[in-house]
This record gives C-alpha cells, structure tokens and sequence, in this order.
C-alpha cells in the first residue's frame, strides 16, 4: 500500500478554543484523517511564553486534548498526543535554534505583537518560539500543516529552516506546506471585525468559545459589531458582515450567493440570530460528546499516554538522524 502523506499540526491550551480556531483548524484536522496520516498536538510547551496558573493550565490541557477528541479526532487512527509528553520537540528546537537567524526571528509579526502586548515580559521563549514550533513539525516530517492565516508565517519560517539545514546535510527534513482554508482563514473578532477572533481576547462577546451554550452564542451574535447598512451582502468594506457571512457559510455549507438571497429584503437582526442559531446547532454535538468524554478521565489518560508514546516512537527515528548528520554519537 503506498504510504499516506503526513499531517501535523498544534493546538495551545491556554483557553477554550474559539470558533476562529475550530473553523480555522480544528475542523480541516478531523476531516483530513480520512486520507492523510495525522499527528496532532496540544503544544502546551509554547503556551509558557505568557505567564500561565499552574493549576488552570492542567485543567486547560485536559479540556483541549478532551475536545479534540469530542470534535472526531480519532486517537486510534490518528496520534494526538501533549507536547510536554515528548522530550524530542525541545530538543529538536535546540539543534534549529542554531540555524534559525536572530533577523529572521526578529521579523515574526506574532513576536512583535505580543511583546507589545506584554512588555513586562518579552522573554526569550517569546522570541524563539516559531523555532519550537519547527521542530513539532520536522519531527512528524509532515507534508502539510492545517492552519489559520495567522499562523502562515511562522510556517514559511519553518520551511526555510527545513530547506537550510536540507541543504547543508543532505534531504533530512519534509519541506511542509501550509492548509489554509479559503474562507475561514482568519474569523474575525465580533466586536472588532478588524481583528482576528483570539482565545486571550479580554472581551467575552468578541469570540465563541466552542463551549458556550446555545443562548450565550446567539447572544453574542446579536451583539457582534457591524456597519451602518442594512443589506445582507459580502462586499469591501464590510468587515462585519462579511465576517458573519463566512462563518454563516461555513456552518451551513450555503454560498455567498445563497445567502444573499436567503436573507434579500430582511435586517441585520435576522441574519445574525440566523448565524447563532446555526453556529449553536454545529457545535452542540461537539458538547455533548465533550461532556460524556469528560466524564472519563482514566480514559483520556490512557489516549494521552498512548499518543505519547506513539508521537515518542516516531520523532525519534527523525532525531536519531538529525544527531548522526550532526556528527553525534548515536548508540
Ligand atoms: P493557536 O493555538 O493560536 O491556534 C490554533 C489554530 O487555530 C488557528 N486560528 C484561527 N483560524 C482562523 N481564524 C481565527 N480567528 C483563528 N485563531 C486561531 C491558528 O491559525 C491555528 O492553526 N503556534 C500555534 C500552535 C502551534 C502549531 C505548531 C501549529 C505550535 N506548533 C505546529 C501548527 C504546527 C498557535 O499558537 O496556534
């Protein structure tokens, strides 16, 4: 049989993921098992760049690693796996971060906005976490990595370290290419459809959490912030709008132009009670499955623990080689 093309890709576990993140990412994970051979993470290594409580973060591990599966990643056929649970991703990163340029770290957009987020805090880890974020990938040597916009740059990073350290040393590393979905790439914030729609957003009405009840979403879809006009159309300029048309479209899988009839000659009112009550019936099995998984915490140990060593097994073999071409000594 020939061998299915690789996937890897991270999720962090420092809140409840958003509808940005599910639409963005989560969603494409579960689907792109059927023909790909999956590994996915919590990287809760990256999530230590900003000050995090120790016990809300375990309690934030357990619910992202349990909601991955609740949305259909299948442990099983896929590895899904803690990152904390796998010594090899800190070491790759080390061997990368001496062939990663302090210029091009420099230039990380993320690195610039969130130290301008948190100047008490611009720690190093701040800085080289897109290097980290390299190493979960390479030591999957994965083929294509399904992600949000916001994450396009720090996988061209990625790919250029790939491609540096092939050059050097031979074809050791996959060179991946980003997913990127078309129209969910960036959901925006319902509050400031200029920005993206974050899980450390202050604001509690500017992004869903996948788990927000039904009434919570619609009111924050009520809520959501949009222009002056009153017609239902996707047009420039119409960040609002167009921000709840896409995630309208894509929980009901309607066009643009579907839309636009559906809701020709009715208010913003309407519309957006419309995407509430959508967006709450594509989550709501994810909750209840959420909460029958969660209730079982031996047996999301035992996924955790499994996928660990399985995620172990396979970085290895990528490490092993990465040390011997570096002329370590590997027994
Ligand atoms: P994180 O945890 O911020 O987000 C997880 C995934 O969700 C996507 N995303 C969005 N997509 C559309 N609209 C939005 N508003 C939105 N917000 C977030 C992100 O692009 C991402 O795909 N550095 C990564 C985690 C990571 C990783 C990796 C990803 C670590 N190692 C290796 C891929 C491969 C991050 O902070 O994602």
């Amino acid at each position: 049989m020939e061998e299915r093309k690789k996937i890897f890709s991270g999720i962090q576990p420092t809140n409840t993921p958003t509808l940005g993140n599910y639409l963005g990412a989560l969603q494409n994970w579960v689907k792109l098992q059927e023909d790909y051979d999956c590994t996915y993470s919590i990287v809760d290594l990256h999530s230590i760049t900003v000050r995090q409580d120790p016990q809300r973060l375990k309690k934030q591990i357990y619910e992202s690693y349990t909601l991955l599966l609740a949305m259909g990643v299948d442990p099983e056929r896929s590895t899904a796996f803690v990152q904390s649970h796998n010594c090899h991703h800190a070491e790759l990163s080390w061997v990368l971060s001496c062939f990663t340029q302090f210029g091009e770290l420099s230039r990380m957009t993320q690195f610039k906005d969130k130290s301008a987020k948190h100047p008490e805090n611009i720690n190093a880890g701040l800085f080289t976490y897109p290097v980290l974020m390299a190493a979960d990938i390479l030591l999957y040597q994965a083929d294509l990595v399904p992600v949000g916009i916001d994450q396009k740059q720090h996988l061209e990073l990625s790919r250029d370290i790939a491609i540096r350290f092939n050059n050097i040393y031979g074809d050791v590393f996959v060179v991946p290419d980003a997913y990127i979905p078309k129209t969910t790439a960036k959901v925006a914030s319902l509050q400031d459809p200029t920005k993206k729609m974050s899980k450390s957003d202050e604001n509690p009405n500017a992004s869903i959490s996948v788990l927000d009840d039904r009434d919570t979403i619609i009111r924050k879809f009520k809520r959501a912030v949009t222009d002056s006009d009153t017609e239902i159309r996707y047009a420039p300029g119409k960040d609002g709008i167009n921000n709840l048309m896409s995630i309208y479209s894509a929980v009901t899988g309607k066009t643009y132009e579907d839309i636009e009839k559906e809701f020709k000659g009715k208010g913003y009112g309407e519309f957006k009670l419309a995407v509430g009550e959508a967006t709450a019936d594509i989550l709501a099995p994810v909750q209840s499955e959420y909460a029958r998984l969660s209730a079982d915490k031996k047996y999301i140990e035992e996924c955790m623990k499994n996928g660990a060593e399985k995620a172990f097994k396979t970085s290895r073999k990528t490490l092993q080689k990465v040390y011997k071409k570096l002329g370590y000594i590997v027994l």
